[in-house]
């Protein structure tokens, strides 16, 4: 990372602390925030923000790394999470998994070459009844099919630039 990018970086990094709080109950929605922004959280934002909290680098990476959410490696700009758990193994989770991996030519843990898609596995959404349930980003879908899949991909492919997860509730769900 060049100099200028570092103390760009940082001025942000500021000013998201100074609105979150500048205390350790604000670290998870400071953490949230960076991934949010930039699509993982790097050892630099990591060692910034500890400084700027006054707490120990190790806490902040015990959080990034516990959470399930939050990232070191870049995620792409749509996260797929697909439900894992049993209830909607039962319900067609397999089938759905095979369609996005053939779709975007990658398997689970990994961000196709274009940096728009990520595919993660999730365990339980909530959302048990409804299975095979998914995320993309913020937004759930359940009863998803591999049929349903191509369409969210397709929505998400409109959507690149100015991502609008409003725009793929109102077209899908
Ligand atoms: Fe998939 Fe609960 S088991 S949402």
């Amino acid at each position: 990372m060049l100099v200028t990018e570092r103390d760009k970086l940082t001025g942000e990094l500021k000013k998201l602390v100074e609105e979150c709080g500048g205390d350790r109950s604000a670290l998870i929605p400071i953490l949230q925030e960076v991934q949010k922004r930039y699509h993982h959280i790097s050892d630099f934002a990591m060692q910034i923000i500890a400084d700027l909290l006054n707490i120990h680098p190790v806490e902040v990476y015990g959080v990034v790394t516990f959470y399930q959410f939050l990232s070191e490696d870049y995620h792409g700009k749509f996260v797929i999470r697909l439900c894992q758990t049993v209830s909607c193994l039962m319900q067609g989770t397999d089938k759905v998994a095979h369609q996005l991996e053939t779709e975007l030519g990658i398997e689970f843990g990994e961000t196709t070459p274009d940096s728009r898609f990520t595919l993660e596995w999730a365990n339980c959404l909530g959302m048990c009844d409804q299975g095979p349930a998914m995320l993309v980003n913020d937004q759930i879908f359940t009863r998803v099919t591999p049929e349903k899949v191509h369409d969210i991909l397709e929505a998400c492919r409109k959507a690149f630039g100015p991502h609008t997860a409003q725009m793929m509730q109102e077209e899908l769900v």
